[in-house]
């Protein structure tokens, strides 16, 4: 778990641990070799210190089944060592060569359907293939053995974000697995028949052998075959990442070993908070989505791998300098974002910022995919934006190793319910549970008021207020934790489809939402989901969409926040709380969007004694996060507007600005961002950000939950 996140970074070849990684997916083999020298001189000229090297290569190192070429790989790494730029070496077994794939079809995973994932893209191999993996591990060992000693190695990177094409494998290599992964969870088959629930359409088993991958079904396959499925999934993919780390760390024990976690996928695939403690240090890739919400959910996500990581620093280990070439239309990004995206991720804990990737692919189906170093060459904004923010991120040096401070509030954000929320069969198929998540966060990022999006594994007792968005899956054990927080003084809030099954996805009996019912005093006796279009007005001006309840107030001390006025329940609570000492517990019932969340959140927070730490000209248009490392405290403001936003009411020296020259303001200096202009008002420049170093300010002493007055 989260808790148990062993952590050992880079220890950089000069020693010089005071420094930001900074850098990319480098492909040299995608060029001649006069190409490379041009490569590392902008390197040196944009600050670059790391680059992930060999990520695809393994046709090029391995070109037959007996035969191996790493001589350009030596060049490479000798000549990136010379220039100082360290690297992050991938094991290359991310995309298997035509020969394997050739000589062994076996290895190819198949769909739900039965079809065959055909060689031709990458990432075509079975998780649980035998085969693929004495192939890939021999590589793994032919690495480690060659460039375990090499100076310029830093980290080990395992394969390639595991699982980004080839998480969900119905072959019969992973019917066989499965059903050992099953085996060990439920021991027989008894136990297995009652948690898949196979009473129902007579899917009782009999032998082990009987059991398969959920495949293309008549109709509904069995929703908790499916989640085990996918459980199992992404454990499968996690005791692979075991495989490769094993043979890491044994041939080099001091180089830590990482893979690219892909946390704001939007897709339920693999379970980072579990996969944590599998690597020395967390390493996320995050790609801009397009939309109105697409700020707030850069931070999200980072925010969220911040504490995957456990607090601790973090490596973004890709992200693009502008437009992406796999979305239906792909955005260039605005003059800021480049920066402001990267400096968003290091406000949540990166220590090192990094894209896909170095040169601009010229041929292959990621040529239209920006770079640092773009097809115009480095005569280009891109190229210029790319060295200011190298620029931008040595100022920054004194932040490296410093933690993430922890917020008072947090968002629950849990695997399980995602996953099983999500399902087919369920009240409405519009049900979005990273939506409705990211809501809550976008109203408290309105708010400015900071929070910690955490696995339900968390500590919780560390909040003052917890957030539990669509908690879908609640164990027994779940719930009891929500129940001891809320009794010792915190404050719960939960929505709609929260608390509805167990662990093996059984409802909970007796109303809903099941183990929450007391906790909350409501009772729900039945849902009322909403048609496209449809809304339900509730008090206070706020709409509901696509869900609603039909509540029962079952206990004197619940209050009634707002009813419905329209719809089916009018008349009826939409939004409840119930105090029980010090702590409470509110529920909302419908779909309020991220505007309707914004007053609902600050009332709920307000009671809670949780405010903003922003002056109140910044809330709303600026994101707060902050670090800290001994006496010192980084504050950094996100200009989350196009607009400048005059940073006045803050003191603290001003480490850094991105863009560099921001001094639209009212009569501070500018010091061209160099870091030495000390204490001033000034402006954040439009989608830019300001980091200013202040004295720690201590921790305040915890107070019971909620006692504590808005700082
Ligand atoms: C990632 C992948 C990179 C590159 C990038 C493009 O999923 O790791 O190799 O394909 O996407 O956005």
């Amino acid at each position: 778990m989260t808790e148990n996140t062993t952590h050992r970074w880079i220890r950089w070849p000069d020693g010089g641990q005071q420094q930001l990684g900074f850098g990319a997916d480098y492909n040299p083999e995608q060029w001649p070799r006069e190409v490379w020298d041009e490569d590392v001189r902008l390197m040196r000229e944009a600050g670059v210190n790391i680059v992930s090297l060999a990520i695809f290569s393994w046709a090029r190192l391995q070109p037959t089944a007996d035969s191996w070429d790493f001589g350009w790989l030596d060049r490479i790494m000798d000549l990136l060592h010379a220039n100082g730029i360290a690297v992050d070496l991938a094991t290359a077994t991310a995309s298997p060569p035509p020969w394997l794939t050739a000589t062994h079809p076996e290895i190819l995973p198949m769909d739900r359907e039965g079809r065959v994932i055909w060689p031709g893209g990458r990432q075509h191999w079975r998780p649980t293939s035998p085969v693929f993996r004495e192939h890939a591990l021999a590589l793994v060992t032919a690495m480690a053995k060659r460039y375990g000693t090499h100076p310029a190695l830093v980290a080990w990177h395992v394969n390639n974000e595991l699982g980004c094409h080839n998480v969900y494998d119905y072959s019969e290599d992973a019917a066989l697995a499965f059903r050992g992964w099953l085996q060990h969870r439920y021991g027989n088959l008894e136990a297995l028949n009652h948690a898949w629930g196979t009473a129902f359409w007579s899917q009782t088993y009999s032998g082990w052998e009987q059991i398969l991958p959920p495949r293309l079904a008549a109709t509904h396959p069995n929703p908790t075959q499916q989640l085990d499925f996918k459980r199992f999934s992404s454990d499968a993919l996690k005791d692979y990442l075991r495989a490769e780390s094993e043979i890491l760390r044994s041939a080099t024990p001091d180089v830590p070993v990482t893979t690219n976690f892909m946390v704001s996928t939007g897709i339920p695939a693999m379970d980072y908070a579990d996969w944590a403690a599998d690597v020395d240090f967390v390493a996320n890739d995050h790609y801009v989505r397009p939309g109105p919400q697409a700020m707030d959910e850069l931070s999200f996500s980072a925010n969220r791998t911040s504490n995957i990581a456990g607090g601790k620093p973090w490596f973004l280990m890709e992200h693009s300098t502008g437009a992406v070439n796999w979305q239906p239309i792909n955005l260039a990004k605005k003059p800021g974002e480049l920066a402001r995206d990267s400096l968003t991720h290091v406000a949540h804990g990166a220590d090192a910022v990094c894209f896909f990737q170095w040169r601009q692919s010229s041929r292959g189906a990621e040529k239209f995919h920006s770079a640092m170093v773009p097809h115009a060459g480095e005569d280009s904004d891109m190229f210029r934006s790319v060295t200011e923010l190298g620029h931008t991120l040595k100022q920054l040096a004194p932040v490296t190793g410093s933690r993430r401070r922890r917020a008072r509030a947090a968002i629950i954000f849990d695997w399980n319910s995602w996953v099983a929320s999500e399902q087919d069969s369920h009240p409405t198929s519009r049900f979005n549970y990273h939506q409705e998540a990211l809501d809550w966060y976008s109203a408290l990022l309105a708010l400015g008021v900071r929070a910690d999006v955490v696995p339900f594994e968390t500590e919780l007792g560390q909040y003052d207020v917890l957030i539990a968005p669509g908690l879908y899956l609640l164990t027994a054990d779940g719930a009891g934790r929500l129940n001891d927080y809320v009794h010792a003084g915190g404050h719960l809030v939960t929505t709609y489809f929260s608390g509805i099954v167990n662990e093996h996805d059984h409802a909970w009996l007796g109303g809903y939402p099941g183990p929450l019912r007391e906790l909350l005093g409501i009772r729900i006796q039945e849902f009322g989901p909403l048609a496209d279009g449809d809304t339900a007005e509730l008090d206070h001006g706020l709409t509901g969409t696509l869900w609603t309840d039909r509540i029962d107030v079952t206990d004197g001390a619940t209050e009634v926040l707002a009813s419905y006025k329209t719809g089916d329940q009018a008349g009826r609570a939409a939004i409840t709380r119930r105090r029980t000492g010090e702590g409470s517990a509110a529920y909302v019932s419908t779909r309020l969007g991220h505007h309707g969340l914004e007053p609902v959140l600050a009332q709920l927070l307000a009671a809670a004694g949780v405010g903003s730490e922003l002056p109140e000209a910044l809330r709303g248009r600026v994101e707060l996060a902050i670090r800290e490392n001994g006496d010192s405290e980084f504050w950094f403001l996100v200009n989350r507007t196009a607009d400048a936003v005059p940073l006045a009411g803050l003191d603290g020296q001003r480490l850094a600005d991105a863009p560099v020259s921001t001094d639209m303001n009212d009569g501070g200096t500018n010091d061209g961002g160099t870091g030495d202009g000390g204490t001033r008002d000034g402006a954040i420049a439009p989608r830019g950000v300001a980091i200013l170093h202040r004295g720690r300010t201590p921790e305040r002493p915890r107070a019971p939950h909620g006692t504590e007055s808005t700082r």
